[in-house]
């Protein structure tokens, strides 16, 4: 589904900090994988070049076997990709429907409901919401497209325990049940053991 061929990345403003280190990886569909490491390992760094938001300095990624610029990023980011990014990323002057409209064409309404943001809360400013709901404006709002690969950044960091299970199972069944790729970077113990594979990335390697 989505390969990493030997991938290296570092910033450019800190060219002697090798991210990540030569990673080859090949994540399949229908399943869940949790990726841990210590902050600042490059977890993010890795899900931003899995989204296309960046490009690795050297190696590629390729869907069904086919480098992801050859189409372009954009194509990649539209059809391929649904993401919850670690800041929530919210358009602060939409409200969560239109939030989550911007996802896909859906009933946004019944989206952010399974997601426990009903009634007022749905229709109000997203800033003038709680940063758990917040969260769980971006789940939705990801939830939204029918991209086969769903990048989670922490998407459970905010939630209380009863809420973060909900998403944990929830995620669980876009794996098993829709078949998608569901790759999320937590430092939940809950949701790791929950998931299909657990990886690390470690010393700028995954493992
Ligand atoms: N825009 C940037 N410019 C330069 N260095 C960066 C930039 N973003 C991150 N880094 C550095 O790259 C390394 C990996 O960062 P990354 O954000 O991927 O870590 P992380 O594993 O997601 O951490 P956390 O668990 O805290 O979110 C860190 O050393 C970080 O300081
Ligand atoms: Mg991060």
């Amino acid at each position: 589904m989505l390969e990493v061929k030997n991938v290296s990345y570092y910033y450019k403003s800190q060219r002697d900090n090798l991210v990540l280190n030569e990673i080859a990886y090949r994540f399949e569909k229908a399943k869940m994988y949790a990726v841990l490491g210590t902050s600042g390992s490059g977890k993010t760094t890795l899900l931003s070049l899995l989204a296309g938001l960046d490009v690795p300095v050297k190696g590629n990624i390729c869907v069904q076997g086919e480098d992801i610029g050859k189409k372009g990023l954009c194509y990649h980011r539209k059809h391929n990709i649904s993401l919850v990014f670690q800041n929530y990323n919210l358009i602060d002057y939409l409200t969560p429907v239109e939030n989550v409209l911007l996802g896909g064409k859906v009933d946004a309404r019944a989206l952010l409901a399974q997601m426990g943001i009903e009634g007022d809360a749905s229709v109000r400013n997203v800033m003038q919401l709680s940063g758990g709901q917040q969260q769980r404006v971006a789940i939705a709002r990801a939830l939204a497209s029918q991209a086969p690969i769903l990048l989670a950044d922490e998407p459970t960091g905010n939630l209380d325990e009863r809420i973060a299970k909900e998403i944990t199972e929830l995620f669980k069944s876009l794996a098993h049940e829709q078949e998608k790729c569901v790759i999320v970077v937590t430092h939940s113990k809950d949701l790791a053991n929950e998931a299909d594979v657990i990886l690390q990335i470690k010393d700028g390697k995954l493992v």
